[in-house]
């Protein structure tokens, strides 16, 4: 089973989106297995971005993820990373699909709203920076005991 790593950034918890974004991954189906909410320090946001170091929107990059808290998430299911990244849309919202969370509710890239893994590679990279092992929740749906 797959595993990614989903990001709510300063605007999109500004903006009250949080459970706008939990709500249409779980719908999709994904299961939620590790959730922190967060202040991020300069030095998790420069290792979180390293591959775009020194690109011209890099230190604007920085200082917004840094800017105010962030909902950070693992989001499990059958091909995780490429489900979750569908659901986000692309990087620019203005070229991000209709029912995307970028197109939906962004208008720029520079505010647009999450973060999800690119890759499974890059998904494991990216959990094991944010999250310790013994903050991932194993757990199964257990529908007969808990809906009538
Ligand atoms: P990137 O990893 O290319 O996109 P994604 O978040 O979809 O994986 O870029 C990381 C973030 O950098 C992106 O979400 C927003 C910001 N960014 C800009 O501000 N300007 C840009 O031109 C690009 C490409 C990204």
């Amino acid at each position: 089973m797959e595993q990614t790593f989903v990001l709510v950034k300063p605007d999109g918890v500004q903006r009250g989106l949080i459970g706008e974004v939990i709500a249409r991954l779980e719908r999709r189906g994904l299961k939620l297995v590790g959730a922190k909410f967060l202040h991020v320090s300069r030095k998790l946001a420069e290792e979180h971005y390293a591959v775009h170091k020194g690109k011209p929107f890099y230190e604007g990059l920085i200082n917004y993820i840094t800017s105010a808290p962030v909902m950070a998430m693992v989001w499990e299911g059958p091909n995780a990373v490429a489900v979750v990244r569908q659901t986000m849309g692309a990087t620019r919202p203005y070229e991000a699909a209709p029912g995307t969370i970028r197109h939906d509710f962004g208008l720029t890239v520079s505010r647009n709203l999450t973060h999800a893994s690119d890759s499974v590679e890059n998904a494991i990279a990216e959990i094991t920076l944010w999250f310790k092992p013994e903050e991932l929740v194993s757990w199964g749906r257990d529908t007969d005991r808990w809906i009538f």
